[in-house]
């Protein structure tokens, strides 16, 4: 067993221990929730249920979540940051509190993974009176016991750090002002790891020349477990209500853990990563501790930035110009210039994915069934993007100078990160103001910024009646697939939005325009007949034999919630659905088209009354 899988292991088991139900990754592109393009953290999947609604395994959970931030892309080539991480998480939906979870947290890392307790500093929500949230009195009190306990006297200032909302404040979108009405989120207690080597804050740090703390991002101190107190929620007005359920919502970086148990400061030395980047760089001369800081840049972006490109295609998404895919490619095609720049030879994607299907083969089985694909798919994007690259090198060669928006263009749809046009265009003389560049990216990300805003508050508030109403119609949908076209068609993904619903099935051939008709006024006909959709807890074989078999199996935990909706359609399904199909409205089937072999896709849309 990797060091990586023991740890993982021991985290799920001592949460087992404690009545915690082990419930498994949801996939890193979220199911029914178009509001994010990706799964990057722990809650996300558990949304409805922090707000009340009963999960099917009880008021304990443990998990560890497949999780990616795009955010962090540019953030990569340092010590510690990386796209795509697991996240250990422990849950309480309205069960324990601070009082339980503290000291699990802290007993877990001294005493199961054997942690120096004198390595370990923690943070506390210092208050705000704006909001009318104290201090969290009651968590520095548990601090100092538990130290205390270890022979360790845990000042404030010292040992126990107090910070703002910005700091020791979570939820989805950030801080309190960023979120929107009906999101919840609290006040945290995060626990850091000390590598200790450096005293006071960096020079690029908020914090220069002061006394090195916690949060001060040099390095020294790392981040590795976030104990949420969910417990409010943000209302119409700006102000802050109590959630009718107090939940804890635990969340801790397994590669931030590893680093801390092998005492590495550098994620990349972890045993999660250096195997990975002895395979990257096998076919060259280099060595990754050997390597200037330049290459060491470029091999950390390499090696995250293909682990994370093989762990989303392995959840099914595919390079592409659209969200999802969209930033797979920017993934795979920087990791590619990168890897020319280090000559790194032809067989290192390949090479990769291999290891990569290995080292996740018992907990991710996907990685490794579909390894053969995703290389296939490896190969095909490096041989479109090698033609991209000679026509960015094209436009480059053409142009006399080179500005902040012609910089930003190269970089943005030719690939070119801002440092290779740099480099080419010095070979010929040309300067390339940096300045100039990062003004350009600056729009663009502001206004990429207010977009995603916008889609965010779209999908989450407004929306929220006609995207559970679009869900409910998927189920519809494949019912009367199921009915009419091809009696063991299989759902392979649906994305939902306030717009319109999609779903991808299987089926070898297109629909028929009389099938197509027939399905539609089947749906129609269910909605009309104002149906009620009922909502049942099973054991997952139970389930699966109620609804004869789901592609996701080894997805489910061991109890399921299964959705009825009587005489039409019976789905293994987390919710939320309409009470009656009634409520959906009439719908109709816009258009249909391949996404695979064997894979199809329809979109249905509101008709008009
Ligand atoms: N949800 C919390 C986080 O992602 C635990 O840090």
């Amino acid at each position: 067993m990797t060091k990586m899988n023991e740890l993982r292991a021991k985290f799920l088991n001592y949460y087992r221990e404690r009545g915690h139900a082990v419930i498994p990754s949801s996939p890193l592109v979220p199911e029914n929730d178009s509001s994010t393009l990706f799964t990057s953290s722990g809650m996300q999947p558990l949304v409805p249920y922090l707000l009340g609604e009963k999960h099917p395994a009880g008021k304990r959970l443990t998990d560890s979540q497949k999780s990616f931030r795009a955010v962090d892309i540019e953030e990569v080539g340092d010590a510690r940051h990386t796209t795509f991480f697991e996240m250990l998480g422990n849950w309480s939906l309205g069960d324990y509190f601070k009082e339980e979870q503290l000291p699990w947290i802290f007993n877990f890392l001294v005493d199961e993974v054997g942690l120096d307790p004198a390595k370990l500093y923690v943070t506390v929500f210092a208050g705000d009176e704006k909001l009318k949230i104290p201090r969290d009195d009651a968590a520095i009190a548990i601090w100092q016991k538990l130290f205390a306990e270890r022979g360790i006297n845990a000042k404030i200032g010292e040992r126990i750090f107090l910070y703002d909302q910005k700091k020791n404040w979570w939820s989805r979108s950030g801080e309190p002002a960023q979120m929107p009405a009906g999101e919840p989120g609290g006040p945290d207690s995060e626990i850091f790891y000390d590598f200790g080597t450096q005293l006071q804050c960096h020079e690029k740090s908020q914090w220069k020349n002061k006394q090195c703390h916690p949060n001060c991002d040099c390095g020294r101190f790392v981040e590795i477990a976030n104990s949420v107190f969910m417990q409010y929620q943000k209302q119409a007005d700006g102000s802050f209500a109590t959630l009718q359920q107090k939940n804890v919502d635990y969340g801790g970086g397994l590669e931030r853990l590893l680093m801390a148990v092998e005492n590495k400061n550098d994620v990349f030395t972890t045993s999660a990563f250096a195997p990975l980047i002895e395979i990257l760089l096998a076919e060259t001369k280099l060595s990754y501790s050997a390597a200037n800081p330049l290459e060491k840049k470029s091999i950390r972006i390499v090696a995250d930035h293909i682990r994370a490109a093989v762990m989303l295609m392995s959840d099914g998404v595919l390079p592409s110009n659209k969200e999802q895919g969209y930033i797979l490619r920017r993934l795979l095609r920087r990791a590619i210039l990168m890897a020319d720049k280090l000559q790194l030879g032809d067989a290192w994607l390949s090479a990769a994915a291999d290891f990569l299907s290995q080292q996740y083969a018992e907990v991710y089985p996907q990685v490794k069934t579909q390894n053969e694909l995703i290389k296939a798919e490896l190969e095909k994007e490096a041989k479109k993007f090698k033609s991209t690259l000679r026509n960015g090198l094209k436009e480059l060669n053409k142009l006399t100078e080179i500005d902040g928006q012609k910089a930003f263009f190269l970089y943005e749809s030719c690939g070119f990160p801002f440092e290779l046009t740099q480099e080419i265009a010095a070979q010929r003389g040309l300067k390339v103001d940096e300045q100039a560049f990062l003004q350009a990216k600056m729009q663009h990300q502001a206004l990429s910024k207010s977009q995603s805003e916008a889609k965010f508050k779209g999908g989450l508030a407004d929306a929220q009646a006609i995207t559970v109403q679009f869900h409910t119609a998927t189920h519809l949908l494949l019912a009367a697939l199921r009915k009419f076209v091809k009696a063991d068609a299989y759902q392979k993904g649906s994305n939902i939005t306030a717009e319109r619903a999609r779903l991808d099935f299987t089926l070898d051939a297109p629909l028929t325009s009389e099938q197509k008709q027939q399905v539609e006024d089947q749906i129609n006909a269910w909605i009309k007949a104002d149906l009620p959709v009922k909502k049942t807890m099973h054991n997952k074989e139970e389930a699966l034999k109620m609804v004869g078999g789901s592609v996701f199996a080894d997805r489910y935990p061991d109890q399921v919630s299964v959705y009825t909706i009587e005489g039409a359609s019976q789905e293994i399904c987390v919710g939320p659905h309409v009470e009656h199909t009634g409520e959906i409205g009439p719908v109709k089937i816009a258009k249909e088209k391949s996404v695979s072999a064997g894979v199809r896709r329809l979109y249905l849309l509101k008709a008009a009354a």
